[in-house]
């Protein structure tokens, strides 16, 4: 058991008295609805049975001491509860200290250290939410160690304000949310302008959900993240002058190409067109999930990568070779890129005899095209957190 090994660690290096919870948060992928969660439309992710283990135990003093099996070169990373800020050397520290420090912003100031120990299986920078999955977790053990009264959906929110605030990503509420209220064996249909959700079956007769990780690090995605994140408010912006509404969301694709003209900039007017139609898909791609037509659902996550690289721009190559060789496999119901982009995932829906050829084929030609190897994942959908001892 992963968990066994993380208690191990954590008694090594901590010592075996008082108190110690083990814990676990999972990561996530999303099916569709890509670049819609700050644009107020809809998203359909699911979490993961692998994900991030944490062990922890509370502490009398101020002091924090915490260690990843991840990253063990960094060794023991300490710091305090107070005065918590962003800091360069604390590295992904950064994260829990920043849940922490949304906690205290939120009214539940912590007072009190702790010893903690993490260990994430999901590929880190994959686009799968290690990040995510760490500051549900926090949330979930501060929760369970100082007894806030937090529901799973604020630890979501608090996780994303000390992303968006802390460590200055201005992502949406898709993967906090994603990892705080997964169920297993379900996908998450929710609406991001109002936070309204529905959790749906995925019911995959004889296919199976395969991730194929680019292993190219996403480096200058968080900034152009934030650029995409702009484009689309100077559209919505635009288009405010035309037709009253408060997010992309909320057009159609008949309106958008009515409106669209108020948007001046070629450039964000594609950006909000890939908005607009991601959205319009997801809610299409749901009602065919609800009618067990799965090949059209995989035809709607094949428009969606269409509409990510050729209008949002948010693939390149490397994720553009996966998917375009996943397509030519026979067998392959579905595939598309997962998350931000700029590197990462993508996530294939793949008949079940056709899996081995998957993985040998798209392995192959990546490794031509690209020069190095990408990794595959069969993967399974999971639920939200848990403490597990
Ligand atoms: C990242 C962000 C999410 C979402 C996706 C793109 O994963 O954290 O909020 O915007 O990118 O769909």
């Amino acid at each position: 058991m992963v968990w066994e090994e993380v208690l191990a660690k954590f008694k090594e290096l901590f010592g075996d008295e008082g108190e110690i919870g083990v814990y676990f948060a999972p990561g996530r992928v999303n099916m569709i609805g890509e670049h819609t969660d700050y644009n107020g439309g809809h998203v359909f992710p699911c979490a993961l049975t692998i994900g991030t283990y944490g062990v922890a135990r509370k502490r009398e003093d101020k002091k924090l001491r915490f260690y990843s099996m991840n990253f063990e070169n960094l060794g023991v990373l300490e710091s305090s509860v107070e005065g918590l800020k962003p800091e360069k050397e604390a590295d992904w520290t950064n994260y829990p200290k920043g849940v922490m420090w949304a906690f205290g912003e939120k009214g539940m100031k912590v007072e009190q250290g702790m010893d903690l120990v993490l260990f994430g299986n999901i590929p880190n920078g994959s686009g799968l939410s290690s990040s995510a999955s760490v500051e549900v977790l926090t949330g979930f053990i501060l929760k369970d160690m100082f007894g806030f009264d937090v529901t799973n959906q604020d630890l979501a929110l608090i996780g994303q304000y000390s992303e968006n605030k802390f460590n200055g990503v201005n992502c949406g509420i898709m993967d906090q949310f994603a990892i705080a209220m997964g169920k297993c064996g379900h996908a998450i249909f929710l609406d991001t302008a109002t936070l309204k959700y529905e959790y749906a079956p995925i019911k995959l007769e004889n296919a199976k959900i395969v991730i194929s990780c680019s292993n190219k690090k996403r480096g200058l995605g968080d900034s152009k993240y934030n650029e995409r994140r702009s484009e689309c408010e100077t559209a919505l912006a635009q288009l405010k002058e035309a037709v009253n509404i408060s997010a992309l969301g909320d057009l159609t694709e008949e309106q958008f190409e009515q409106y669209k003209g108020a948007i001046k900039d070629e450039v964000c007017r594609r950006r909000a067109k890939h908005a607009v139609y991601e959205n319009q898909r997801t809610i299409k791609a749901v009602e065919a999930l609800k009618n067990n037509d799965v090949a059209l659902f995989g035809e709607l996550m094949n428009a969606s990568h269409v509409s990510l690289r050729d209008d949002y721009e948010v693939t390149g190559i490397e994720l553009d070779t996966l998917v375009e060789e996943a397509w030519k496999i026979e067998g392959v119901i579905g595939s598309r890129m997962t998350g931000a982009g700029f590197g990462g995932c993508t996530v294939s829906i793949v008949k079940d005899e056709a899996v081995d050829t998957f993985i040998e084929k798209v392995g192959a030609a990546y490794q031509d095209k690209i020069g190095y190897a990408a990794d595959f994942y069969v993967v399974e959908i999971g639920d939200g957190p848990v403490k597990i001892k």
